[in-house]
């Protein structure tokens, strides 16, 4: 019997408040739609913050979970467990890197990576390399090594002082990326695509740069494929999509099929590095998140899910356009697979708000950006539906 009503005063009771959460009361989810308990049926275009990449209450998924879970929920990293092993493996398959480590969300395997970074410089007899970089207008996470990285006052305000040794290089800024990097560099942190800043990608030559001065500093080149990751730009991981090898790519997000799962997934050249004891997390990789993330990614294959995100990314593009040519409110138009970003001529929080009446979920990021990163199942007719939904709420706003 339910006790407590779900709405925002009693949420304001209840917790801290670092959410603007929306004021439903989620009875389910379905492909890609939530319905409440009035019987309500919302379009989900957020999909959990980038993380339900099959949408709701795919079979194999729950067949998956309810498997494992009957087995084992948790016997830690003292014992071998099977769904670890096939998730690492199927993993390492798919990037042909060589060794994973497993935690539980995407700032822990940023943590993990610094972690790994700086032991590794200093194995190397340089304790002096340090300096762990960044993007401007990155999002590493909240813990204070990825908060160090992601040093915007909106994140750091009160939290100060940062973890010593870090800093930002001007995104996509060669001048500033050769100023700022020495021998003291340990790593750069790349988001291939950026998402909470909006969608932004990295150029071409900024990347070839950057892969040049890695090569002659020897520091590491790490991707944050958290939000870009598991297939929403229509490769399993962005930066393949450009002629560089990182030496550590971070995974999270979708990676637990909708349970909490990080990993990090590395080269030969720092397979070394951590030893017994040097680093690790009691509930990371634990076994009904592997094993959902697995049925996961076995669903992204088999239902050829990022050749759908390409053309339904292209869907979404596309209407975008059109409505651009109507509406002077629409500024700019990202769009890579299925991250979607458009730029419009106020706070975006006001389209949430009014795509929100309308039952469609859609989501606010840097300032003025709506954000779409929908199931990378989404039909086409529900994109459209998305598209139609803006379409009527601009050409309701008052001149
Ligand atoms: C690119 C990127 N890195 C790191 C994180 C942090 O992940 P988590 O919220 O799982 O700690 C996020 C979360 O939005 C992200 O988008």
């Amino acid at each position: 019997m339910k006790t407590i009503d779900l709405n925002l005063e009693t949420e304001q009771q209840l917790f801290f408040h670092n959410y603007a959460r929306f004021p439903l009361e989620i009875e389910y989810g379905k492909g890609s739609f939530l319905y409440t308990t009035d019987g309500s049926r919302y379009l989900d275009m957020i999909a959990g913050i980038g993380v339900n990449a099959i949408g709701y209450g795919d079979p194999r998924l729950l067949k998956a979970i309810t498997q494992q879970a009957g087995r084992y929920i948790h016997i830690s990293n003292l014992f071998m467990q099977g769904p670890q092993f096939e998730l690492a493996s199927r993993l390492l398959e798919i990037s042909g890197l060589s060794k994973v480590f497993f935690c539980n969300s995407g700032t822990e395997a940023i943590e993990a990576a610094i972690k790994l970074a700086r032991r590794f410089a200093g194995q190397n007899g340089n304790i002096e390399k340090r300096e762990v970089l960044s993007l401007s207008n990155c999002f590493h996470g909240r813990t204070y090594g990825a908060m160090s990285l992601t040093a915007k006052p909106k994140y750091v305000d009160g939290f100060e002082p940062l973890v010593p040794e870090t800093g930002m290089i001007d995104f996509n800024n060669i001048d500033d990326l050769e100023n700022k990097v020495s021998d003291r560099t340990a790593a750069v942190f790349v988001e291939f695509v950026q998402g909470e800043g909006g969608i932004h990608r990295v150029s071409e030559p900024f990347i070839a740069r950057l892969k040049e001065l890695a090569a002659q500093l020897g520091f590491l080149i790490v991707a944050d494929e958290i939000q870009s990751g598991c297939g929403r730009t229509g490769t399993f991981f962005s930066y393949s999509q450009f002629d560089v090898q990182p030496d550590l790519v971070c995974a999270a997000k979708p990676l637990g099929g909708g349970l909490p799962l990080g990993a990090i997934i590395g080269t030969e050249k720092i397979a070394g590095v951590f030893a017994p004891g040097s680093h690790g997390t009691t509930f990371g990789g634990n076994p009904v998140a592997c094993a959902a993330g697995l049925a996961m990614i076995d669903a992204i294959y088999a239902d050829n899910l990022m050749e759908k995100a390409v053309e339904t990314g292209k869907l979404i593009r596309e209407g975008f356009e059109k409505l651009a040519t109507k509406y002077r409110q629409i500024l700019e138009i990202r769009q890579y697979g299925l991250m979607v970003g458009v730029t419009v001529d106020k706070e975006a929080k006001y389209y949430v708000e009014q795509a929100l009446k309308k039952h469609v979920l859609i989501n606010a990021t840097s300032q003025n950006v709506i954000r779409l990163l929908p199931p990378l199942s989404i039909d086409r007719a529900d994109a459209q539906l998305c598209i139609d939904t803006l379409d009527e709420i601009f050409s309701e706003e008052k001149p």
